[in-house]
């Protein structure tokens, strides 16, 4: 018997969902509709190099490729592979990370983000996340049924997070920090004396660190960032890292997680990590098999790319600066920059007027959480320069006719 369509109820998604925001690809939708329309965008929204002049280097895809012809299309270890594993610790190493007890390999640094914090918050607990925010760590926090917490990031201090803040928000449920360094959206990079405090308060208040570093080797000028595990040998501090930004093969979905500190500490923790790992049998097996490649071999390609994107950002800058309304910290590492702009409107409101009208696509700062009151958008500064020139005139002719 066939039901008729009244007696059809709507199927609800969860409604923890509703905390869930995931601004990028919802802009993405409405920019497809105008391709639809035949317009061609300027893409300045999402952070993948490979739609850009940025290629894969050529011995990681035969690594892969060899693993395969090879035969290593089975299941693999739920840890990872023994040969990536240990090519991590010794960057890890490398990178004065002491007290190393696991390391294990994910789809993507998402994967292990999922992974860890499921395996250590409660429903009730909360976790300090970051704001302005890479959304994914509020999303899964969401999905756990923690409450938020989030800690601000203070634009008129190179947007370094502020302490202050965090000492307010600190509560008897709070079970651990995220630090994005260098930083999504803002580009930040964080001195060493914000993270030696960064892991003084950690120590204090017993929290574990996620220590997101996916952007590490893509330091534009300036100090190379310390590894916040690096100043913290005591502390229990989960390094996310992977090869999807610096070694662009973001769509193979390699990253892994290093867990330090006191190994007795972080015992039942692992423990809880371990069974989940094992739980999702295991990460991408094939591509595996390039993280040592990328890890030891060549890394000539990452000169190639800090200097493309130098130029990209000092372009970026200079443009914000130049245009009214608009206002900006350079940023010193990864390929986003977050400026402020000043006008009367929703960001989001902005963003999608420029959109139809300029058909330039950047993300309202809403998308990713921002000090009340501010407004903001994110600038990928991944296109090439002629792209970025038409996208900045376009911007500037937008405000000009709207907010003169
Ligand atoms: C700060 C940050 N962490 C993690 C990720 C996700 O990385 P992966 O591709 O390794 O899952 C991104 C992707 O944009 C990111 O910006």
């Amino acid at each position: 018997m066939s039901k008729s369509l009244d007696n059809l109820h709507a199927v609800q998604a969860a409604a923890r969902l509703e905390r869930v925001r995931y601004a990028i690809r919802d802009m993405a939708v409405l920019a497809e509709q105008l391709v639809r329309e035949g317009k061609t965008i300027l893409p300045l929204n999402i952070g993948d190099p490979l739609n850009f002049d940025f290629h894969t280097p050529p011995h990681l895809i035969a690594a892969v490729e060899k693993a395969m012809r090879d035969g290593r299309n089975g299941y693999g270890p739920s840890l990872g592979i023994p040969e990536a594993a240990e090519a991590i610790r010794a960057e890890a190493e490398r990178k004065g990370i002491r007290n190393v007890q696991s390391v294990f390999l994910t789809a993507g640094v998402s994967e292990a983000l999922d992974i860890c914090l499921t395996a250590l918050v409660n429903a009730g607990e909360n976790v300090l996340t970051p704001c302005p925010e890479y959304p994914l760590y509020s999303a899964i926090l969401a999905k756990l049924g923690t409450q938020p917490n989030s800690y601000l990031l203070d634009e008129k201090n190179a947007w370094e997070p502020d302490l202050e803040d965090i000492g307010r928000k600190l509560n008897s449920g709070t079970r651990a920090i995220v630090v994005s360094n260098p930083n999504n959206p803002t580009g930040a990079v964080y001195s060493r004396p914000t993270l030696e405090r960064l892991a003084e308060l950690a120590r204090q208040y017993n929290l574990v660190i996620f220590a997101d570093e996916i952007y590490d080797k893509l330091i534009l000028d300036g100090e190379l960032p310390a590894s916040l595990a690096n100043l913290a040998p005591d502390v229990p501090v989960v390094t996310f890292n992977g090869l999807s930004k610096s070694y662009l093969v973001p769509g193979w979905r390699v990253g892994w997680g290093v867990v330090s500190g006191d190994a007795a500490s972080v015992k039942p923790y692992l423990e809880g990590i371990h069974q989940l790992l094992r739980a999702r049998l295991c990460s991408n097996h094939p591509q595996q098999y390039a993280v040592r490649p990328a890890l030891e071999g060549p890394q000539d390609h990452l000169i190639e790319v800090r200097a493309k994107l130098r130029a990209r950002r000092d372009l970026t800058v200079r443009a914000c600066r130049t245009t009214p309304r608009l206002s900006c910290v350079a940023p010193r590492g990864a390929f986003y920059a977050f400026p402020r702009i000043d006008i009367p409107d929703s960001d989001e409101q902005f963003v999608k007027r420029l959109l139809v009208e300029k058909h330039v696509l950047m993300v309202h700062g809403t998308g990713f959480g921002q000090a009340p009151g501010s407004k903001h958008v994110r600038i990928v500064f991944l296109p090439d320069e002629a792209t970025l020139t038409r996208a900045y005139e376009g911007l500037r002719a937008f405000i000009a006719e709207h907010y003169a």
